[in-house]
């Protein structure tokens, strides 16, 4: 197969993830027979310092022509970059927002998974995680607080900021068509987060997943506030199978169950819309503190690959060499920085490698399972 890839190294750490992850699709390319080409798509901070937007319409008919995307992260330091002294709209996330938005890209998948291996790196306690756990966060991708309006104006002399949260009922009901969908493929359970108790969005999300439920009858359901989300996800994460839920709600919760999983270094993501285009990309931000050192773990932009594999491409023998061969160095004792276990004891049984290490290791592990 001939895949047309686009990448968008992006800022920070983002250059240096994506290529491990084009060095394991490569490898899986060479193993499997496929030629993946890359057309590199500037986007985020760098996108500013070279055009002075942070996202161009050439860089979205290149998304565009592409059939897939595959993202590293974009963005600064919040506090000191000059990126932030921009107006919000030139700032490098607007880049990122235009995209999904130009894009259609309402459905973003957030799996979140603990590895055995990683056990030891788990903040929860040892009761909590026995059995491990294995969920799915679905976030709406493209409405809501990020893209109502807001404005920061003067109100009776008062510097007032305002952000709107707005959905409509289409808006909620394909993405909570997808959430069933994809809960009826894995253990029928489907959580749908919202603030009902106070929001008037989260009142109309409520009543369209109780009637798309209706057309799912074997996929169990339950409703969520956000806040007990939050704290259910650190007292008992294998509760979930699939977590529904809105745009902000969706973003920070993911956060959350990528750190529950040992390190937001781990967590891929999807985002999809209702052709088999994708953007590909690591949940975690462009960790601006430690870019360019050769220490950023590379396993999120490379299991985000996989689900490109997997998702665009229905390459889903290759997608789970690339599982499987992240699973074989992790249990051969292979960490980054962010991996290691806690306890000094436990971190002399592991080795600790950079970044690219990480890729080559990976890189050399991925075999064609059905020859050997
Ligand atoms: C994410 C990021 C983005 C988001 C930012 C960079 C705009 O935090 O993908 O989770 O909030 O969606
Ligand atoms: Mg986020």
């Amino acid at each position: 197969m001939n895949c047309q890839i686009g990448v968008i190294a992006g800022d920070g750490i983002g250059p240096e993830i994506v290529a491990e992850a084009r060095k394991v699709l490569n490898a899986a390319g060479e193993k499997f027979g496929h030629t993946f080409c890359y057309t590199d798509i500037l986007m985020g901070g760098c996108s500013i310092d070279a055009t002075g937007v942070p996202l161009t319409d050439e860089a979205i008919a290149a998304a565009k022509a592409s059939d897939a995307v595959l993202m590293g992260s974009i963005g600064g330091n919040t506090s000191t970059s000059p990126w932030y002294r921009l107006s919000p709209e030139l700032r490098p996330e607007a880049g990122l927002l235009k995209l999904r938005k130009s894009l259609n890209l309402f459905a973003n998948l957030r799996p979140a998974y603990l590895y055995e291996e990683l056990k030891e790196a788990c903040p929860l306690r040892e009761d909590i995680i026995r059995d491990g756990f294995d969920l799915m966060i679905m976030r709406e991708l493209t409405g809501g607080l990020y893209f109502g309006e807001r404005k920061t104006e003067q109100v009776d002399g008062v510097t007032t900021a305002v952000d709107t949260l707005t959905y409509n009922e289409n808006e909620i009901r394909r993405i909570a068509k997808r959430g069933f969908e994809i809960a009826a493929k894995r253990r029928k359970k489907v959580t749908s987060v919202d603030k009902a108790n106070v929001l008037d969005s989260s009142r109309l999300w409520r009543k369209i997943v109780e009637e798309t439920a209706r057309d799912y009858p074997d996929v169990s359901y339950e409703h969520m506030l956000v806040d007990n989300c939050a704290m259910q996800l650190v007292k008992d994460p294998k509760q979930f199978d699939v977590i529904l839920t809105e745009n902000m709600f969706g973003d920070i919760l993911s956060d959350e169950a990528s750190m529950v999983t040992g390190s937001i270094g781990m967590l891929s993501s999807a985002s999809l819309n209702d052709t088999k285009f994708g953007l590909y990309e690591p949940s975690g931000g462009s960790a601006p503190d430690i870019a360019g050192k050769g220490i950023a773990n590379p396993i999120a932009t490379i299991l985000s690959a996989a689900m490109m594999l997997r998702y665009t491409f229905d390459l889903d023998i290759e997608a789970d060499a690339i599982e499987h061969a992240v699973k074989q160095v992790l249990k051969e004792g292979y960490r980054t920085i962010d991996i290691m276990p806690r306890e000094e004891e436990k971190r002399k049984s592991v080795t600790q490698v950079g970044t690219s290490q990480m890729g080559d290791l990976i890189a050399e592990r991925i075999t064609d399972e059905r020859q050997s």
